[in-house]
């Protein structure tokens, strides 16, 4: 339906009939309006499947979901670093979706990990909002390209579950802009979603469901999004100031609090063509959701499951492989030791936990290719000495002991933040156990977020497969024989310590704020920068075969705010098996006037590569990728500089490297200049640039003439050295170059500061 028709049908509508529209008629349909035509829509929570309520409930009165297909929870999919792994888990949700008559599914959640402690981070793709923003888009794409929607979440600083309802994420603009905004700002612009949710909390003071700054201005008017802002499930306090603010639908069903905004218009406290939007942007997709809803849809369950399958396999990430001890060979005499080998744990607890129409595991999976032995290792979170014994004799009596460890979901969920990032107890006395008596012990890891280790100098390998979806137990065997290449990367950085955490001074200090002071050093932001030794840096992984980089190209020397600089490489499969790398380019600051995170990813690909196979691996830069947020100009702005375009296999491990620099742009701001304003922001002026060119060696002069650019042996300096030395005084008011510069009369300053202020 055109915006015409629609605005139309609004003009029908009553007041009442309007505000029963903006919030849901159950916990899952929009209000349709029958007298108009006007159907309702469904929804249904996502991010790894479609999560579909039955209407039954079990004897404990929770709902039932239809059975559907787990796919790898977001924590582990953003692990592929392929955006077309994700594109095809979008697609194959969407037309399950489609079959189940879902018009919009609630997902994915493209919030910050700000700290491994976040219950809820396994339903996220990663700390980083380049990496998440990409694949989000990926996933959207895929969704939509079915006819259903995406409703990308939880809109704004939602970054812990503690106080998830009422806390207040205190963050700065710069924060907000580089860190927590990038994700859903390239998600809205490359994928449009039609839909995104307001989260529960305040965002520096104020609800995110009536934050018309983001909820509007920041989303629709500086982004372009055209679809409808819906409340997370409960978060609308205030109905009136929901629907004022851009929150044009609460969810789920709040018929008590319709009256509210009927008052609220008939008093003149709201006018009513606020209300007027907030139906126009949700009917629009409500029109367009029928419009593009099919009747008859097979879903394919086996199919799916295969997607599972291909997707997990594509995101598990080999951690380690001491003397290649995986793949394993078939003839050797393996345990399977740890219940998860029979039990994984495959996705996580909350919202988004899918009835799986089946799960595999991997003793049921090896079965086809050996025989193991399999011991349960463990039965709680505290060390069973028992299972203990017995995993210790069967790890002896074998070759290799695989460990099937993690956490279990009492540790982590939506809802919960962890206290500590530590495996259960029980776990790790079993590592400690086995690898006593057996040195050829692989770990597999079943987790949704880092976890501290131990015991990696013990064992040989390590293989997070995170939360896999109900296809990983194939997964796994396949990736442990060697049916699969490992080509999963970080995308979180694993700390060593809870302690090393930039967030740990502050996340969850329980009070009703939660200060993000570490502002934007998130993740390896922090680490790369404060050089904190990391268990495992973001972006790391191995594989069975080897690649080489070589012959790194940048099409300039110089880049200016309006150029693109083209980047190339080319990458080599040196070993001996098929593989893919995931490529990844950091913008580096080597010297900036802006304090800046030391690296920042800016660009990444995964490529499939034959032995001896070489392909060339091309990125384009803009100028966002050298900017920060200027929050005096509200603006991103480029600041001069030197950097270097780093090639990496992870955030620490620079392969090629090469240097740029950056021609500053200048900001007009409604900056008023005075002798008291900052030598440093004087230059930034192209007219304080000319002076200073002008008079440097005059400048110089007058600062030796002062005696106060003496040398440690006690000698005046000469002019070349005190130039060299000049942005030492940058951050002194422009007043003290009238010490240096007597020949200026006070009229020539005067003339300058109004030349500078335009008069
Ligand atoms: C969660 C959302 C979810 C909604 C509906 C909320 O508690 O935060 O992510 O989509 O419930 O289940």
């Amino acid at each position: 339906m055109i915006k015409e028709e629609i605005k139309k049908l609004i003009s029908q509508m009553t007041l009442e009939e309007k505000a029963s529209l903006c919030s849901g008629a159950t916990d899952w349909l929009t209000q349709k309006i029958e007298r108009l035509g006007i159907p309702s829509m469904r929804m249904a929570d996502g991010p790894h499947g479609v999560n579909k309520h039955s209407g039954l409930t079990d004897i404990f009165g929770g709902a039932i979901t239809n059975p559907t297909v787990c796919f790898p929870a977001e924590c582990t999919s953003a692990a592929s670093f392929d955006r077309n792994v994700l594109r095809k888990i979008g697609e194959t949700m969407g037309n399950i979706a489609q079959a189940e008559g879902v018009n919009v599914l609630l997902g994915p959640g493209v919030n910050i990990k700000r700290s491994p402690l976040c219950g809820r981070n396994f339903e996220y793709l990663s700390e980083d909002p380049l990496l998440a923003g990409e694949l989000g888009a990926a996933y959207i794409e895929g969704i939509q390209s079915q006819g259903v929607g995406a409703c990308v979440k939880h809109f704004l600083a939602n970054n812990q579950e503690t106080l998830r309802l009422t806390s207040s994420s205190e963050v700065s603009d710069r924060a907000l802009r580089e860190i927590y905004m990038p994700a859903f700002e390239t998600i809205v612009k490359k994928a449009r979603p039609w839909s995104v949710m307001a989260s529960y909390n305040k965002i520096n003071g104020k609800y995110a469901t009536e934050n018309r700054t983001y909820m509007t201005d920041v989303l629709r008017k500086e982004w372009g999004f055209d679809g409808f802002v819906v409340s997370d499930w409960g978060a609308t306090h205030n109905r009136v100031a929901a629907v004022a603010a851009g929150t044009d639908l609460t969810m789920p069903a709040e018929k008590e609090t319709d009256a509210e905004i009927v008052e609220a218009i008939r008093e003149g406290k709201m006018p009513e063509f606020l209300l007027d939007i907030a139906c126009e942007n949700l009917l629009s997709i409500v029109f367009h959701a029928a419009n593009n809803s099919q009747v008859n849809v097979e879903k394919d369950f086996d199919a799916a499951h295969e997607v599972a399958r291909e997707s997990v396999e594509q995101s598990a990430v080999l951690l380690k492989n001491e003397d290649s001890i995986i793949p394993l060979k078939s003839t050797s005499q393996i345990a399977f030791i740890g219940t998860f080998a029979k039990a994984p744990r495959y996705q996580g607890g909350g919202s988004s936990t899918v009835n799986a129409e089946r799960t595999t595991n991997a003793f049921d999976a090896v079965k086809g290719i050996t025989e193991v032995t399999y011991c349960p290792g463990y039965d709680g979170d505290e060390p069973n000495m028992v299972l203990i014994e017995e995993a210790v004799e069967a790890a002896k009596a074998v070759d290799v002991a695989i460990l099937f460890i993690g956490l279990p979901n009492n540790m982590e969920s939506e809802g919960i933040d962890r206290k500590h990032i530590c495996l259960p107890n029980s776990h790790n006395a079993l590592v400690e156990a086995v690898t006593s008596v057996q040195k050829n012990t692989v770990v597999v890891l079943h987790n949704g977020s880092p976890v501290a280790m131990p015991w990696t100098d013990q064992v040989k390998g390590i293989l997070e497969m995170y939360l896999g979806g109900q296809a990983v137990g194939e997964a796994t065997v396949n990736l442990l024989f060697g049916k699969v290449n490992p080509s999963g990367r970080l995308p979180e950085s694993f700390p060593k310590r809870l302690e090393d955490t930039s967030a740990f001074l502050s996340y969850l200090d329980a009070g009703s704020k939660a200060y993000y002071q570490e502002g934007v050093y998130v993740g390896y932001r922090y680490y790369e920068t404060k050089k904190v030794d990391m268990l495992y840096p973001f972006g790391y992984g191995l594989s069975y075969t080897e690649f080489s980089y070589s012959n790194l190209k940048l099409d300039k020397k110089v880049i200016s705010p309006g150029n693109i600089l083209k980047v190339s490489l080319d990458v080599t499969n040196t070993g001996s098996m098929a593989g893919k790398e995931v490529v990844q380019l950091y913008v580096a600051v080597k010297n900036c006037e802006v304090y800046s995170p030391a690296k920042e990813l800016r660009g990444f690909d995964k490529i499939e590569l034959e032995p001896g196979q070489t392909k060339t691996v091309c990125f384009e830069l803009d100028k966002r990728a050298f900017s920060y947020w200027n929050e005096d100009a509200k603006q991103f702005h480029m600041p001069g500089g030197i950097y270097e375009i780093q090639i990496g296999k992870s955030s620490h491990d620079v392969i090629l490297s090469q240097e740029i620099h950056a021609n500053g742009e200048y900001l007009e701001q409604e900056q008023s200049f005075s002798l008291m304003t900052s030598i440093g922001d004087f230059v930034k002026h192209p007219i304080g640039k000319i002076f200073m060119d002008e008079y440097l060696d005059a400048i110089c002069e007058g600062v030796i003439r002062s005696g106060i650019a003496g040398s440690v042996t006690g000698e005046k300096m000469d002019v070349a050295q005190v130039r060299g030395m000049i942005t030492g005084i940058y951050s002194q008011p422009l007043a003290i170059l009238k010490t240096f510069l007597p020949r200026l009369h006070v009229n020539d300053w005067t003339k300058l500061i109004n030349q500078l202020n335009d008069k």
